[in-house]
């Protein structure tokens, strides 16, 4: 896997509200990972419906819709080797239930409709996904030293 793959990181509003961003970010510079794009942003209901286009006939659609547009979203692109998977295992399982502790859901979260955080499922998700939340001018291209 390339060292160029980037994934698709949102904390979600519960995250943005109780603060903690700054400990998700960490995470993820800890891991070895490269921010190439930060924004916080509302979303709105045309961008949800896309990006959760597959479970528009989930019941809890609604509750998961009316949930993301309850407050700023931080929305955040990653790259580095295996950083789809690598991601998904840093935030843990989606049912704060089964996620385990050192995961961010299983630190955080007690509720699967509250369950802190999102990163995209596939490396094809993932480029979907920055492209909807993020413009091309957005995305930043550089090299630190550090990685050099
Ligand atoms: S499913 O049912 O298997 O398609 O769902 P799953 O792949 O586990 O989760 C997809 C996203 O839906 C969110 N989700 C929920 N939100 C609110 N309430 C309930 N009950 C619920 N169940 C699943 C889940 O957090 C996933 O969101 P993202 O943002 O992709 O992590």
């Amino acid at each position: 896997m390339s060292n160029t793959e980037r994934t698709f990181i949102a904390v979600k509003p519960d995250g943005v509200q109780r603060g903690l961003f700054p400990e998700i970010l960490s995470r993820f510079f800890n891991k070895g990972y490269k921010l190439v794009a930060i924004k916080l942003t509302m979303a709105n209901e045309p961008l949800l419906r896309e990006h959760y286009a597959d479970l528009q006939s989930k019941p809890f659609f609604p509750s998961l819709l009316s949930y993301m547009l309850s407050g700023p979203v931080l929305a955040t692109v990653w790259e580095g080797k295996d950083v789809v998977k690598q991601g998904r295992i840093l935030l843990g399982a989606t049912n704060p239930l089964a996620s385990a502790p050192g995961t961010i859901r299983g630190d955080f979260a007690v509720d699967m409709g509250r369950n802190i955080i999102h990163g995209s499922d596939s490396v094809e998700t993932a480029e979907k996904e920055i492209a909807l939340w993020f413009k091309k001018e957005e995305l930043v291209d550089y090299k630190p030293t550090l990685y050099s």
